[in-house]
């Protein structure tokens, strides 16, 4: 079964094929893993960083431009058409209202006119089961940490569907601290992987900035007290701050990534204790970020945990995650495509309260 599968929630227009084990493969057989066959992604991060943040609007109108030429691109690569797809999938939530009616849209329209069944999927499973599209997939159990611009959270993950919220951050996401710091030292929209490439060069012992929630005896994170504090040093250290490929200023990225990096760590770590699982699954764009990874490499081989990432170009937004998650909720019997065209759009929508 081919399912196609559209991503729209935010500032990326992603597109992609994944075909699913063919019928009759004998059961004796280890279960196969759906497959990406194609996939194409368009970001509006250059269209929006003249505004300093996503413009939800020009992210609409943008989605409607590329949509239909990416589906094209990828039906193309897959050297399929329209007709070889079974299934169309598309990002339900959460994300942008105006966003995610124009995936939700096509999608329905596309299936209704070839006939096929629609299946809406949400964002945050798409992340967390974007490990799978990896050479080193996981197998459930594990301990997921989903780290994004929007959402922190660290979930135990028993299966698809299967999912128990442990802990989350009480007001800014990971990726927004990284965002909204890298904003203060003179880095474009989005920031992240700015701020992590000054940092390379910086000294992470700089400056003391604050670990929120370190010692809270949960799994909550809190990160808008950091970004205050790297506002506070840097107002101390005056517009050097912003001066590219000043030392203060690859110090003071330094400092913030090592504040957020520590916090991430030792809660991950902290809730796979809790636990008892010796597997984490690191999902989300802030899961591209390298120092994150290797902290957490080190302190996984240390406590025997296998750790797994999605390829880093599948971090960020992208349809590949969007066709994997509808592709394993229907192998694992989780849902039905239906051909039910009256779409709805979930811009809020908890993860745990998926079935
Ligand atoms: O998952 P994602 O593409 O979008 C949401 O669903 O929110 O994550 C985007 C976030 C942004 O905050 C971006 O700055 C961050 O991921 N990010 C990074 C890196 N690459 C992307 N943060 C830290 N280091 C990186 N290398
Ligand atoms: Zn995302």
């Amino acid at each position: 079964m081919r399912i196609l599968g559209i991503e729209s929630s935010c500032d990326e227009t992603g597109v992609a094929l994944v075909e699913t084990a063919a019928p009759g493969v004998p059961p004796s057989l280890p279960p196969r893993l759906p497959r990406l066959l194609a996939h194409a992604l368009h970001s509006q991060i250059e269209m929006h960083q003249a505004y300093g943040g996503v413009v939800p609007e020009l992210a609409s109108r943008d989605h409607i431009r590329r949509v239909l030429p990416l589906t094209t691109q990828v039906l193309k690569e897959a050297a399929c058409t329209m007709h070889d797809v079974d299934v169309v999938a598309y990002t339900r939530g959460p994300g942008l209202a105006g966003a995610l009616l124009v995936g939700a849209g096509v999608a329905c329209a596309l299936a209704a006119a070839l006939g096929k069944p629609v299946l809406g999927v949400h964002h945050l499973e798409g992340h967390l089961l974007s490990p799978f599209l990896s050479a080193d997939a996981p197998e459930f159990p594990f301990v997921a940490l989903l780290v994004s611009g929007g959402h922190t959270q660290l979930m135990r993950v028993d299966g698809v569907g299967r999912y128990e919220l442990l802990g989350e951050t009480i007001d800014d996401a990971a990726g927004e601290a990284f965002d909204k710091s890298a904003k203060l030292m003179g880095v474009p929209y989005p920031g992240g992987s700015g701020l992590a490439k000054l940092a390379e060069q910086g000294d992470p012992a700089a400056y003391k900035l604050p670990r929120p929630l370190l010692h809270s005896g949960n799994f909550d994170f809190s990160f808008a007290g950091l970004k205050t504090a790297v506002l506070t040093q840097a107002q101390k250290l005056g517009p050097q701050v912003m001066e590219l490929g000043s030392q203060i200023q690859a110090d003071l990225a330094a400092s913030t990534q090592a504040a957020i990096v520590e916090v991430l760590l030792k809660k991950s770590m902290a809730a796979l204790k809790h636990a008892g699982l010796k597997r984490l699954v690191v999902a989300g764009g802030v899961g591209a970020n390298q120092e994150l990874r290797r902290q957490l490499n080190a302190a996984c081989a240390k406590s025997d945990v296998r750790v797994h990432y999605p390829e880093l170009h599948l971090c960020t937004d992208n349809g590949a995650m969007i066709a994997m998650a509808a592709a394993m909720r229907l192998d694992a019997g989780r849902q039905q495509a239906e051909y039910r065209y009256s779409f709805d759009v979930k811009p809020r929508w908890p993860l745990d309260s998926l079935v």
